[in-house]
């Protein structure tokens, strides 16, 4: 493992995230503009960070996960867009500034949302055409890509999504509390977690321990975010706060508390750092990243 620092791959992406978008007609720009204003206003960019820091891990070159690691943050921010429409959560702000449909309006931004996923899944495919005389780096990239299109998809982000809209309004388990975290977030943040180290050519031990990592540090990403809503700043957040409570949402503070929301968050980082005891140091950018995030929220 090499001594790169988080800021280090954030910048890394931050790079090269406009490089992998493909030209489009003059005739659609406006579909362009409009998926260049929510991808360039920049996120945290954890999921693509997380991708490139496991590759490194398992042994590959961060350099050659770009494409899958730009991937992960476009469908995490289609996921975002279609999110703040008015017919999901219907939020006004988004990473500081106001969200794609208040700026371009619904239809343009479902289509925004819609052409990141696409492009998504067109880098990583493009990406593994250049592989076909390397078999053993080909399989790797594939495996990679199918580790990312199921955390996006019917079984990751979609199936929280609409679990996480039904439950609005009810009282729901705590059994399907989880199952809504772990789908609308865990899963993609798992999927890049395994694309990485897949495409740095892991051991089936080291995957087995990132992906015990990777589940409990994504449960208690939405678990800080939940509580956040509820106590964080808006101005720091960068989206608005207090909307889970006014829409009713399944949230670990409306079934647990705060305190016991709090307790839940401390488990989650302790599993997660614990997951990856064995590698002393050479973990430290993951055992970091997961004690930062449980302080955001305490
Ligand atoms: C927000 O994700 C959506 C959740 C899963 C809670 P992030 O908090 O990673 O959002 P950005 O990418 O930094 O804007
Ligand atoms: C969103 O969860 C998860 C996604 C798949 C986008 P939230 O609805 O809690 O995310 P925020 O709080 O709007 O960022
Ligand atoms: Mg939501
Ligand atoms: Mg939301
Ligand atoms: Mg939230």
């Amino acid at each position: 493992m090499n001594d790169f620092t988080f800021d280090d791959y954030k910048t890394m992406i931050e790079d090269h995230i406009m490089d992998f978008m493909p030209d489009v007609d003059l005739k659609s720009i406006t579909l362009y503009e409009a998926m260049k204003y929510s991808i360039s206003a920049g996120g945290k960019q954890i999921r693509p960070v997380l991708l490139l820091a496991a590759c490194d891990f398992c042994g590959g070159k961060a350099a050659e996960a770009l494409p899958y690691a730009c991937a992960v943050e476009y469908i995490h921010t289609y996921s975002l867009i279609h999110d703040d429409l008015p017919c999901m959560d219907d939020d006004d702000l988004r990473r500081g500034i106001p969200t794609n449909h208040k700026v371009f309006g619904e239809a343009v931004a479902t289509l925004a949302g819609d052409g990141l996923q696409s492009v998504a899944y067109e880098v990583m495919q493009k990406d593994m055409l250049l592989y076909f005389d390397d078999p053993d780096a080909l399989k790797r990239k594939i495996k990679a890509a199918l580790e990312i299109v199921k955390g996006a998809g019917v079984k990751g982000i979609v199936a929280g999504q609409i679990a996480d809209i039904e439950a609005e309004n009810k009282s729901v388990s705590k059994e399907l509390l989880d199952y809504i975290h772990l789908t609308k977030t865990a899963a993609l943040i798992v999927a890049a977690v395994r694309a990485g180290a897949r495409l740095g050519g892991c051991s089936e031990h080291d995957l087995e321990n990132l992906t015990v990592y990777a589940e409990n540090l994504g449960l208690a990403f939405q678990v800080c975010d939940d509580i956040l809503d509820v106590e964080g700043n808006a101005e720091i957040m960068g989206k608005q706060t207090g909307m889970d409570a006014e829409k009713m949402k399944a949230t670990y503070p409306a079934l647990y508390g705060i305190e016991e929301s709090r307790k839940k968050l401390k488990q989650l980082t302790d599993n997660a750092i614990n997951a990856l005891s064995e590698y002393y140091d050479n973990a430290e950018l993951f055992v970091k990243l997961a004690g930062e995030l449980a302080t955001r929220a305490s």
